[in-house]
């Protein structure tokens, strides 16, 4: 119990290294505090403390002569490699989502958005206006999707599938890896203006190959999505909204497909029964922040059921999420 009630105090160290950009100033040789604190502009004794305190959780290792080096779990933290979790511990524990946590309980009164009472605005409102935190927000989704999106790609049945939108695709890292498993496929990546500005210039497109496959077009998937596509694929979507936004983003999706087109809903489907579960803890991270939810098999379908859509199966993954394909009823 002492662990899980400290948990707080090991994200913030987290994120406060990986504002230093300690890792990757590890990157090529253990350093000791003093040097890593000179080249960051942090103090040197408070620094030692906290990457002493990291390395008894197994983020640093300490040896001999005060140096630290990363260990495999540390090498996570740095910002240029597979794996990268870099942007998502700047993300996560930065102060905006710190402080709607803090007001949890006021979620628990009345079932509220704890960041809406906090920060006086929908979520995605608000980081559309701070470029800099949607930039790293866009990041840190897609250090998750680099994670998972080889697992939903290799599990995706695409058959006749010539066209498929990601929907709110942030920077694509999702969509551009299904392009790579299916060389014959063209894709739309869509998103709010902004976000697709930054998608543009992402890493992810740097391959002519790859961009040459790829549409950009911007807008709000609450008005209308990109129409007469086969298939509009979501990840981490559904789960943003409450259901009466769901259910009209779903109904989007449906008047804008072809005939025989399908809609898959990537998000954690909630198990039955006690075992971990991270999508668990991620819906109680959508009350505190965008007032949606994860869902169980019985939700989807009744919630595709009410936007003329009828669940047609359910694909687990090799990661936490799963696919939940629907097709017109
Ligand atoms: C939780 S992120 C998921 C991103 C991506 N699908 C992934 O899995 O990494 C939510 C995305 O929805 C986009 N978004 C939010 N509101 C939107 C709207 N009204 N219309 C289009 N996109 C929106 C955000 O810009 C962001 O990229």
């Amino acid at each position: 119990m002492l662990d899980l009630l400290v948990g707080y105090w090991i994200s913030r160290m987290l994120h406060a290294v990986a504002r230093a950009g300690i890792a990757d100033r590890l990157a090529k040789a253990p350093q000791t505090a003093k040097q890593l604190a000179q080249a960051s502009g942090t103090n040197a004794a408070a620094l030692h403390r906290v990457l002493r305190a990291l390395a008894s959780v197994g983020v640093f290792k300490e040896d001999k002569q005060r140096r630290f080096a990363l260990t495999p779990l540390g090498e996570t933290l740095r910002s240029d490699v597979a794996g990268s979790m870099h942007a998502f511990a700047l993300m996560m524990p930065d102060d905006y989502n710190w402080s709607s946590w803090a007001a949890l309980e006021r979620s628990l009164e009345d079932g509220g958005v704890a960041f809406e009472r906090v920060h006086g605005q929908r979520i995605f409102d608000w980081l559309g206006r701070r470029p800099r935190e949607m930039e790293v927000f866009s990041r840190s989704m897609g250090n998750l999707s680099a994670m998972e999106a080889p697992a939903v790609a290799a599990a995706l049945e695409l058959d006749g599938v010539r066209t498929l939108v990601d929907v709110a695709g942030a920077h694509g890292g999702l969509l551009a890896t299904i392009l790579k498993a299916n060389p014959k496929l063209r894709g739309v990546l869509f998103d709010l203006p902004d976000v697709i500005e930054q998608a543009r210039q992402s890493p992810v497109w740097r391959s002519r190959a790859l961009s040459s496959r790829v549409e950009f077009v911007s807008g709000d998937y609450l008005q209308e999505v990109p129409a007469g596509a086969d298939a509009y694929i979501m990840k981490y979507i559904v789960h943003d909204l409450d259901d009466g936004r769901a259910v009209k983003l779903l109904k989007n999706c449906r008047r804008a497909m072809n005939q025989r087109g399908r809609v898959l809903v990537v998000d954690a489907v909630i198990p039955p029964g006690n075992d971990p579960s991270w999508g668990k803890l991620l819906d109680v991270n959508m009350l505190v922040l965008t007032g949606g939810s994860e869902r169980t098999r019985e939700e989807f379908s009744s919630l595709l059921g009410r936007a003329g859509l009828r669940l047609a199966r359910i694909l687990a993954t090799a990661c936490p999420l799963s696919v939940v394909e629907a097709a017109a009823v």
